[in-house]
């Protein structure tokens, strides 16, 4: 029986690309779902010579060539742990399953230690660019054994995304569970930009009275310049998009509460839990909570009235200071999420190559942006925190006065901005070599003799501060 290259299963929206994508370079797929109708649809429509269905998991297990390679496409969580009980007993050793979900990282190490002690090899890969993405070429992100990656590299490099340099958005990330904690980073970053653009528009609305039309042609602009991306590509997009059940813009019609799946939620909580700084990716958390307390919202703006604030400067002088704040703020949050991964392979011994993460970031994920070119390349040169390294200085020095600009003004108009005070905070915090926490040591010494170290001398103190 002739044999196929590799099984997928799960044939949502994402797996049904998936399947498509890599049957579309040449490579022979089988499929399974759990309704098998949805499988026999879906070959119905798009079945050919590479792509071939299969009613039980047995028969797809059967059909493939050795070492067996399967994409788990199905829902993060228990149902990954269901379908591997039932794979379990019917692979063999030296097969390779690999979990292209949003799958927690912490269930990736269980699971790939669990799977090792039959034998098997277990590849968590983080896969992002949604439905587009995986049909048209994700940027790709697997961890696992690197005899793991060696197996399926053909096949991941030839569905990848391409890079700026027009190589495949994909790299080995390193063992274990490192390809689902770099895409969890991704996410959180993702939360982080998402949140300064929704900001910005805030600003614009708030302090110019623009319209969504209006901030859409600005978004266009900057999507024009350095801050040329696919969030603010989307951004202009959907600002500009008409409103098919009511005059004017869909925008302005959708409720202003972001739900989450939780992903920007864990990097946040494993910044947290490693002793990291990743202010922006947290805000941006804590913001989509604010949001969802819409009815608290409702009746505390009834008792606290905006004020009416006269904008300080022209809307061209500001545009001109939110293009360049944006920048900076954008480079600070690239730089939390960096500084998390590189904190995190250290204490795992992944040996993450941080300049290949952001040149897989380059094309097919949702963060995918032009600014990733300069981290990738300055990461190349200087392996270091991002602001040390001496061309992205030089960006800083010139892009976050204006960034404390727009900060500023967004306060005075009482305009919440979490995300861009906190990546300015950030900035001014990490290279500030006098913070206050002298007097925080003192005080805990003072209540609770928890001791302090001395600027003149080693050792640990204590003062009796009665
Ligand atoms: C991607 C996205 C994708 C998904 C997010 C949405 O990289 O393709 O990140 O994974 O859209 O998980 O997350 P929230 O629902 O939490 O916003």
């Amino acid at each position: 029986m002739e044999k196929y290259n590799i099984g997928l299963i799960g044939l949502g929206t994402m797996g049904s690309n998936l399947a498509r994508n890599i049957a579309s370079k040449g490579f022979s797929v089988s499929v399974y779902n759990r309704t098998t109708e949805v499988m026999e649809n879906f070959i119905k429509e798009f079945g050919n010579k590479n792509l071939k269905g299969f009613k039980t998991l047995e028969n797809l297990i059967n059909s493939l060539e050795i070492p067996r390679k399967i994409i788990l496409m199905v829902k993060a969580g228990e149902v990954v742990d269901a379908v591997l009980d039932q794979l379990k007993p019917i692979l063999e050793k030296g097969d390779i399953i690999i979990d292209c979900g949003n799958s927690n990282f912490k269930n990736t190490e269980k699971r790939y230690k669990n799977l090792a002690k039959e034998g098997l090899n277990f590849v968590g890969c983080g896969i992002s660019g949604g439905e587009e993405g995986a049909l048209n070429g994700p940027s790709l992100m697997p961890g696992g054994s690197r005899e793991s990656w060696e197996n399926i590299k053909e096949i991941f490099s030839a569905i990848a995304a391409k890079d700026f340099n027009g190589n495949a958005c994909v790299t080995y990330i390193g063992d274990k569970s490192a390809g689902h904690y770099v895409k969890m980073v991704h996410n959180g970053i993702e939360y982080g930009v998402m949140q300064l653009i929704a900001e910005a528009y805030d600003l614009l609305r708030n302090i110019y009275k623009l319209n969504a039309k209006e901030i859409s042609e600005i978004f266009k602009l900057f999507n024009d310049g350095p801050l040329s991306s696919y969030l603010f590509e989307i951004s202009a997009k959907v600002l500009s998009q008409k409103d098919d059940k009511a005059n004017g813009y869909v925008v302005d019609k959708i409720l202003d509460r972001a739900a989450q799946k939780g992903t920007g939620k864990w990097t946040a909580i494993d910044a947290l839990d490693r002793g990291m700084a990743t202010p922006t990716i947290a805000e941006a958390v804590f913001a989509r909570n604010i949001s969802s307390n819409k009815q608290l919202r409702e009746e505390l703006s009834s008792i606290y009235k905006n004020h009416n604030f006269k904008p300080e400067s022209k809307v061209e002088e500001f545009v001109e200071d939110l293009k360049h704040g944006l920048y900076a703020a954008m480079l600070s949050s690239y730089a939390q999420g960096f500084e998390l991964i590189r904190h995190t392979s250290n204490e795992n011994n992944w040996n993450i190559d941080l300049s290949e993460i952001a040149r897989i970031w380059e094309g097919g994920c949702i963060i995918r942006a032009k600014i990733l070119r300069t981290i990738h390349n300055a990461l190349k040169r200087n392996n270091m925190h991002l602001f040390h390294i001496p061309e992205i200085n030089k960006e800083l020095n010139s892009t976050i006065p204006a960034l404390r600009n727009i900060v500023a003004q967004g306060v005075k108009a009482e305009t919440p901005l979490p995300g861009l005070s906190s990546a300015l905070s950030y900035f001014d915090a990490i290279t500030n070599n006098k913070l206050p926490a002298n007097l925080i040591q003192s005080l805990r010494d003072y209540f609770g003799a928890h001791t302090y170290e001395r600027t003149d001398r080693e050792g640990s103190f204590h003062t009796d501060w009665n």
